[in-house]
């Protein structure tokens, strides 16, 4: 008890100084960003030349090939928490789908090559062709049975996320670069309902003012996890307002012209601690730990990721984006300070496998949730940017032991991960929406000083 006090008493100097005071000067949407990110030893600067100079170009370059800018998902699930009435039919909401001709074949195979190399069940899986040899590689035929039971555990314990059921006939490919995330109009209470629901029902943020009364109670403790949880949160939340305010929609109220550009004003107006109870700063700075957070996720999975063959079916494309691949990951691995995940989950005074329990299904509703924004375009850059920050965690928080046991673990590799596709491309192309963010919030900082 008296421990538990004491830590309470930690966090709460911790959110104290979090807490940005400096309001004065026009520093003030940034002031929280002078210092080191925290649970990582890095600082922002750091953290922004890394991002500006080296790998947020090679990402703009990777996100244009076709391995990653086609995105499959079902943007047409009901809403399972309430009844959504209130859908955008704004044409900015509008998400234009590709025909299956626009597709690669590799890509557009994907699926019924599954089926096929299910049905032919004797067949030895070609390496290279099969789409068990080309997404999960290391998995041979004979341990189709053993991988299938692997991946029903695999799904139940280790995703972040609901995977939309990739063969259902209403999911269909959308062409990310085709489909910007930026301003769409959707706001007001439809979308007040949605950020409410993820921050009130599915984060452990503590009521609004009631600190002491937190710290006081014991078993209301807000330890490391659930910070962090809502850290991540917040720092998405911030990445969707910080695109929709640099890509904003001006009409010309005479002509009913229309042009996009960033809206500097609007973006104060989101982090500025005047407008926002001081909270602005805060919340930029989570966008920077929702970036570290993806960062080293990718950083650990790039021996994975480096073995990934990008299959296409063009061999120059493939070989080509393999290659650019590698350089990014190789930049990310220069980067020493990385976000610290075996901090979390080992704090023996809060049941640490409960709080990772509830940690992923807390997380699993908010993906669900995305079925509930009643904007296309707006649902399909949340489901993205979600599953991206989930297979994050599946990286970050796979239980490698229980991989080890796994009877397709080879003697001399125990880190036995399995990324689907679309995980890939979604963490990819979330973890460059971030990316975009940063360089936005420099763009942003240069005109408002
Ligand atoms: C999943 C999703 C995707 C969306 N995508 C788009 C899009 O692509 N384009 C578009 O134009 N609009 C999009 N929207 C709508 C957009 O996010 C805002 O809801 C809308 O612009 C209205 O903004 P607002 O100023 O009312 O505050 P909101 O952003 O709606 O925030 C609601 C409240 O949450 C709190 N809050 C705000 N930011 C944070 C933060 N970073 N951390 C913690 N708390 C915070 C504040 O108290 C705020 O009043 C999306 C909404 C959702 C739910
Ligand atoms: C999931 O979210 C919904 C809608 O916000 C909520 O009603 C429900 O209680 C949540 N469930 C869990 C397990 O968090
Ligand atoms: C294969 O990809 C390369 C670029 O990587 C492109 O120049 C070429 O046209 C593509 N070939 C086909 C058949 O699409």
């Amino acid at each position: 008890m008296l421990n538990k006090f004491k830590i309470c008493h930690f966090f709460y100097f911790l959110i104290l100084i979090e807490y940005c005071w400096t309001e004065n000067g026009k520093e003030s949407c940034f002031c929280e960003l002078n210092s080191d990110v925290d649970h990582c030893t890095c600082s922002v600067n750091n953290v922004d030349s890394l991002n500006n100079l080296k790998l947020y170009p090679r990402l703009q370059n990777i996100l244009q090939r076709d391995y990653f800018k086609f995105f499959k998902v079902n943007l047409n699930k009901d809403c399972p928490f309430w009844k959504d009435n209130s859908q955008c039919s704004s044409k900015d909401c509008h998400v234009n789908q590709c025909e299956e001709t626009q597709l690669p074949d590799g890509i557009k195979d994907e699926d019924s090559k599954y089926k096929h190399s299910k049905e032919s069940q004797g067949e030895k899986c070609d390496d290279n062709k099969g789409t068990l040899g080309k997404l999960d590689r290391t998995i041979s035929i004979e341990d189709k049975e053993a991988f299938d039971s692997w991946k029903k555990h695999d799904d139940a314990q280790d995703n972040f996320c609901e995977l939309d059921d990739d063969s259902s006939e209403s999911s269909s490919y959308v062409d990310l670069q085709l489909n910007p995330e930026r301003y769409t109009g959707y706001n007001g209470p439809s979308a007040h309902k949605i950020w409410n629901s993820i921050y009130e029902e599915n984060c452990f943020k503590p009521e609004a003012n009631d600190y002491i009364a937190y710290i006081q109670s014991a078993d209301k403790v807000m330890c490391l996890e659930k910070r962090v949880f809502y850290r991540l949160v917040s720092g998405l939340h911030s990445s969707i307002s910080t695109h929709l305010t640099a890509i904003w929609q001006f009409k010309d109220p005479f002509t009913n012209k229309v042009t996009w550009g960033p809206n500097v004003k609007e973006f104060k107006r989101r982090f500025d601690p005047v407008t926002t109870d001081g909270e602005g700063p805060q919340r930029l700075k989570n966008l920077y730990f929702t970036y570290l957070v993806e960062l080293r996720a990718i950083a650990k999975a790039a021996p994975y990721l480096n073995k990934e063959s990008y299959y296409t079916g063009n061999q120059t494309e493939d070989r080509h984006v393999k290659n650019l691949v590698k350089e990014f990951l190789s930049e990310i691995s220069s980067f020493p300070a990385h976000f610290d995940e075996t901090q979390l989950f080992k704090d023996e005074f809060n049941n640490p496998i409960k709080l990772k329990e509830e940690f992923k299904s807390h997380f699993r509703n908010i993906s669900k949730i995305m079925d509930c924004v009643g904007c296309d375009k707006c649902r399909l850059w949340g489901k993205l940017q979600t599953r991206g920050l989930g297979t994050a965690l599946k990286i970050l928080f796979t239980n490698e032991d229980q991989q080890c046991k796994s009877p397709l673990n080879t003697e001399t590799n125990c880190n036995n991960l399995q990324l689907k596709r679309t995980e890939i491309v979604s963490l990819f192309n979330a973890f460059g929406r971030l990316s975009r963010s940063i360089h936005e919030i420099n763009q942003f900082r240069s005109k408002l000083n």
